[in-house]
């Protein structure tokens, strides 16, 4: 949510924080600026509207320098125009900042620099940031004293960077509650220096990165200089940056969406080689004891989004695989209910960006019960990852791509092997059955491969979906969440409206929608709750509804009974889950690009939710 980048170096500075705000462009894009000085003196360009949009507007500003810092802004106080994006200045126009996340009591910092004067340009939070500053400078502070009696000031989460006039060869940062790095590289014998809000931003340049931990701030200039709030110097070690250029290049694909969706098979193939071996299953970067998790009383899954329908499905991995009491909940529900809990329940948070601010919320609600807390997460650096006792990689890989695809199938899977492995070290599975799904886990892969070869008979049933307003999406147990991730990326990047239900509840209301015009996706793949499934799209049918079924191969009687029949392999029920998603992707994706839809950047959305 906004995206940062900084750079100090010998390079053309335009085209690097350009291309780094083009990287970064999937955490917002309202609106998007630079700040640079440029022979000496503190130049702004902003724009409102996409990266592309500023780069047009660079065309006609000639920009020399190699000091700069940028923003690609989604928008929270103060629409999507140019007065609000970033950066913002103080009066005189020699200081500039940006920031990522939300000041929590601007409203009373600008009335009290109201008061002294200060007027305010744009309608947002972030403006109080440089009149602060001033401010501070105008008591006698040096601009390094003024940055940190700032951010003293300050209330809420930041991640913020800013450049000025008074030292033109340094760029000022802090971290609170935000993501930021720092990264060192090398041009030419000379190092250079970046700083961006995610590790793309700085590939292929950083060669060495460190993440940053809330209360630190500092500044670049021909080094990298850290403090804590109490301006004490804070030591620190890189990290190698192993991301490589082509895991966050769309390569041949037209989108990332796209190109996420295929790389699942190969993701899933990864999982299994590390997590089964000769029929044990390894979670060795765990950091929770077996003693622990086989005592565990009651599981609390809390996540959002996408990361709450797998959350969803690992309620009855847990339940049924693992007998645990477990219950799955939107973090930004747990967050505020303030749940009746014992020492012997495990928190899970779920979290693809390891940054998600309700997920991490939750994390803080479980640690001050003092809970112990397990987070699955695609990103080991991020905060939740972080702050959570225990963890586990998800490995998709980085995904670019708003609407999340191949997270959700790893996080599936993921939890799936969880919850076998609690119940082995609990005794409640026999060597037998454990054998037996191994061998059915390793088909996955294959069997997804196969579904994604559909593609043009689901590019059939999008045509058909692209002018309608309504769709419904109907699942039981395991797939009920698979009906709600469906109805989900279905909404998000096509914007027609969408619904999942857990099936049997479809005739206590839902079904009054169905009408000739409203479609049917029902997920129906074999087994216990198949011929439930049956009545219920018949029940959709009698009413007119036209119906697109989910079902195993060769189910010939589902298919006779509706308008479009999608097969996938026949595999039991519980990992059904991860193959009906495909073809639900799959259609949002075509059904998106029919109705003309940006499907990496759909509107109003962003890829990390860090704010509540
Ligand atoms: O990074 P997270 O998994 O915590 O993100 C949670 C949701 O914001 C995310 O899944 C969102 O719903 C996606 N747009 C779904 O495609």
């Amino acid at each position: 949510m906004c995206g940062i980048v900084g750079y100090i170096g010998p390079k053309s500075i335009d085209s690097v924080l350009l291309v780094g705000l083009i990287k970064l462009e999937y955490r917002g894009y309202d609106s998007a600026g630079l700040a640079v000085i440029s022979d000496g003196e503190l130049t702004i360009a902003k724009e409102k509207g996409r990266i592309a949009d500023l780069e047009n507007r660079l065309r006609n500003l000639e920009l020399r320098g190699h000091v700069g810092i940028g923003h690609t802004r989604w928008a929270t106080h103060g629409e999507p125009s140019r007065r609000n994006a970033h950066p913002h200045t103080n009066s005189d126009g020699t200081l500039a900042v940006v920031h990522n996340g939300i000041i929590e009591n601007y409203l009373e910092l600008k009335q009290i620099l109201q008061k002294k004067g200060y007027v305010f340009e744009s309608e947002t939070d972030t403006e109080v940031i440089p009149h602060l500053i001033d401010d501070f400078l105008r008591q006698g502070l040096t601009l390094e004293r003024a940055f940190l009696a700032t951010l003293k000031e300050l209330k809420g989460k930041y991640a913020l960077a800013m450049i000025s006039e008074l030292q033109k060869e340094r760029i000022y940062f802090a971290r609170n509650g935000a993501p930021l790095i720092v990264a060192m590289g090398e041009h030419a014998g000379q190092k250079e220096y970046l700083l961006a809000s995610d590790i793309p931003a700085l590939v292929p340049l950083a060669k060495l990165a460190y993440y940053l931990h809330d209360g630190e701030w500092g500044y670049l200039d021909n080094g990298v200089f850290l403090f804590n709030l109490e301006n004490q110097h804070v030591d620190f070690s890189w990290e190698a940056v192993t991301i490589r250029a082509e895991d966050i290049d769309k390569g041949s694909y037209p989108h990332f969406m796209i190109k996420e969706i295929y790389e699942q098979p190969e993701i899933m193939r990864r999982i299994l080689r590390r997590r089964l071996r000769q029929n044990q299953i390894l979670f060795d970067e765990l950091r929770l004891s077996k003693d622990f998790l086989s005592s565990l009383g009651r599981i609390i899954i809390q996540a959002s989004g996408t990361s709450l329908h797998a959350g969803l499905v690992a309620k009855l991995y847990l339940e049924q695989r693992a007998h645990i009491e477990t219950t799955a909940d939107y973090s930004s529900e747990f967050r505020y209910r303030n749940p009746v809990v014992g020492g012997d329940t495990l928190v899970v948070g779920i979290s693809q960006s390891g940054e998600t601010a309700d997920t991490l919320a939750g994390i803080h609600e479980a640690k001050a019960k003092f809970l112990r807390v397990l987070s699955f997460v695609n990103n080991l650096n991020s905060t939740i990852a972080r702050e959570s006792e225990g963890v586990i990689d998800l490995m998709a890989g980085p995904e670019i791509g708003v609407a999340s695809t191949k997270a959700y199938t790893a996080e599936l899977l993921n939890l799936y092997l969880f919850a076998l492995y609690l119940s082995e070290l609990r005794w409640k599975i026999q060597e037998e059955e454990k054998k037996s799904l191994a061998l059915e886990l390793q088909n996955i892969p294959s069997y997804m491969e196969e579904i994604l070869q559909q593609e043009k008979q689901l590019r059939a049933i999008s045509e058909y979906l692209a002018d309608k307003n309504s769709v419904l999406f109907l699942g039981r147990t395991f797939n009920y969440p698979t009906a709600l991730e469906g109805a989900l990326k279905l909404k998000e990047i096509s914007y027609i409206h969408a619904e999942g239900y857990a099936a049997g509840e479809f005739k206590h209301g839902p079904i009054a929608l169905v009408t000739d015009k409203v479609p049917v996706i029902v997920i129906a793949p074999q087994g216990e709750m198949r011929s439930k499934m049956i009545s219920n799209l018949q029940e959709a049918k009698a009413r007119k509804g036209t119906i697109i079924a989910i079902i195993s191969k060769g189910d010939d009687e589902i298919a006779a009974l509706s308008d479009f029949a999608i097969e996938i392999p026949s595999i039991r029920e519980e990992l059904s889950p991860l193959l009906a998603v495909l073809p639900l992707q799959l259609i949002a994706y075509h059904t998106a690009l029919l109705r003309g839809c940006d499907v990496d950047k759909p509107r109003n959305l962003a890829k990390s939710v860090t704010v509540e």
